[in-house]
């Protein structure tokens, strides 16, 4: 038996993998960062695995991923009161409280920030 003639090289591979990445039109792989990233705080911690990841870290769900600048920056630039207030009275696709029913404005900044990674004090 002969081996398929037209096997691509490994490193044929990557190149069209990096190419396909630097297409805008392509959806953005998911990142390591965004599937295993954690608040180091633990309750928002707690918080966050329990609501913002389920979506923030999945990208079929069509949110800004956790730690994707990119995605986060046209969103940052509408401030952080609008934010807050797209994450308590929701916004398309994103559930009101982010489906946090009791977590403070504290909170929600907290976790914005995180997952933007922007800081807003
Ligand atoms: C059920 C899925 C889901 C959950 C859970 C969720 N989000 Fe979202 N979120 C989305 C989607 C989808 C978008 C993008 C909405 C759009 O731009 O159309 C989004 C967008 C956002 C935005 C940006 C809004 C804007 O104005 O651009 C913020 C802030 C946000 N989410 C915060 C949170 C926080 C904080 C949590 C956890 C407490 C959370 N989300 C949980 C799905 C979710």
């Amino acid at each position: 038996m002969r081996l398929p003639r037209f096997s691509l090289h490994p490193a044929i591979s990557i190149v069209l993998l990096t190419l396909l990445a630097g297409c805008d039109d392509a959806p953005t792989p998911p990142t390591p960062t965004a599937i295993t990233a954690m608040p180091s705080d633990a309750s928002l911690a707690r918080i966050y695995d329990s609501s913002c990841k389920l979506c923030h870290a999945n990208p079929a769900a069509g949110a800004p991923l956790t730690g994707d600048t990119n995605a986060w920056a046209p969103r940052l630039a509408q401030g952080a009161e609008t934010l807050l207030d797209h994450a308590i009275n929701g916004y398309n696709g994103m559930p009101p409280m982010g489906l946090c029913m009791h977590c403070s404005e504290e909170q929600f900044l907290a976790l914005i920030a995180f997952m933007s990674g922007q800081r807003f004090q």
